[in-house]
């Protein structure tokens, strides 16, 4: 009699001991009130954020989050460097996020552990920089294609078809270089045939991968500067290495920062858009973040919407002549890779009727 009455307290002494613990963790978790919805949560993995436009993505991801009162927005910054990416994105799945937005550094490496993610049932929007394959809900981003080809028919007109060009590309293990140097040879190619102008007027004298980055562009239009006494324009994939070229000219002491033609892409108001105003560029490409509508598009799927499988934005071009006009539009020609199926709907259990609304009303827009 004794011994089991010892064994009874002995049994609540643990339970207590083990559910108190619980209670308060649960606790901590804070369960939504009567009729209010849990918050869900989006993992944001940003591959660098040491450029301004990658800054710009994320502010606009910020700022369109905030207008969801039920957004709860984790971010990880992987410092330019793939292998912390890829264990940031696999982080997030022991976060318990409801969906996951990337903007990968690299296609190749970041193509499994976002599959890994999206195997898991967990939505994923990919930004900007493509993976391979279509483990994926939904692909946002400029037409880097369209990008390059504009480009290449804007400086091939503003050289008359002919003249010695230095092409100062993006990292070409990320799409958007490969993507922003064919589009380039193809716009040459086609003002060309339009303008009976010699197929090879236009020489690429130099090239160089520059990995995105200002301080690269600037050391390799160095060397271009020294070995060529003759150089027309520079085409850089983005503002960043157009601005460092820029400055190399100017650093060379021979004035040529005022004879070359500097092109770039990305168009930030404070970057690109402004050294045209300075007439630093002689145009600018914008390539837009996606930012909000990676935001608004994952609200969609987490309500239930069915939503497309890739999403191509358009871009402006900025010259002097339209920059105070806010550039010229030239609409998106349709998505990259046409025909690709939309996911099945997953909804969310997290989202009460409110978001629903407020889900439908934008699909409305
Ligand atoms: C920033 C950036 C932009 C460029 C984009 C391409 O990391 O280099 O300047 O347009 O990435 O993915």
């Amino acid at each position: 009699m004794m011994k089991s009455s010892r064994n009874k307290r002995a049994h609540w002494l643990l339970r207590i001991v083990l559910l108190v613990p619980l209670a308060v963790s649960v606790g901590c978790r804070k369960a939504p009130k009567e009729g209010e919805a849990e918050k869900v949560i989006f993992g944001m993995s940003q591959c660098n954020l040491a450029e301004p436009w990658r800054v710009q993505m994320n502010d606009d991801i910020r700022k369109q989050a905030d207008t969801y009162p039920e957004i709860k927005l984790l971010e990880k910054d992987a410092q330019n460097d793939v292998t912390v990416q890829q264990s940031q994105v696999r982080e997030f799945l022991t976060q318990g996020i409801d969906l996951l937005i990337v903007s990968p550094k690299e296609t190749v490496p970041m193509t499994a552990p976002v599959k890994e993610v999206y195997d898991s049932g967990i939505p994923v929007v990919v930004l900007d920089r493509e993976i391979q394959g279509t483990s994926f809900t939904c692909f946002i981003g400029g037409d880097n294609v369209l990008i390059g080809r504009e480009a290449g028919k804007h400086i091939a007109s503003l050289l008359n078809g002919k003249g010695n060009l230095v092409e100062l590309m993006g990292l070409m293990t990320s799409q958007p270089g490969v993507d922003r140097h064919e589009g380039f040879l193809q716009g040459l190619k086609e003002y060309a045939q339009e303008h009976g102008t010699p197929p090879d007027g236009i020489k690429i004298i130099f090239s160089a991968d520059c990995q995105w980055l200002e301080e690269n562009g600037r050391r390799e239009m160095s060397s271009a500067l020294a070995r060529f006494d003759e150089i027309d324009a520079v085409y850089a994939h983005n503002d960043p290495q157009a601005h460092g070229a820029y400055l190399a000219a100017k650093a060379e002491g021979r004035g040529r920062e005022k004879t070359i033609k500097f092109i770039g892409i990305d168009a930030l108001p404070q970057e690109g858009v402004t050294y045209v105003k300075q007439g630093v560029l002689t145009a600018t490409f914008q390539y837009p973040t996606g930012g909000k509508e990676a935001i608004d598009i994952g609200m969609k799927i987490l309500g239930g919407e069915q939503v497309p499988k890739w999403i191509t934005l358009g871009t402006r071009l900025f010259t002097k002549e339209n920059v105070d006009e806010g550039g010229l539009e030239i609409p998106a020609k349709g998505p990259k890779r046409p025909g690709l199926k939309p996911d099945k709907p997953r909804p969310s259990k997290k989202l009460k009727k409110p978001i629903k609304k407020q889900v439908a009303r934008l699909a409305a827009q």
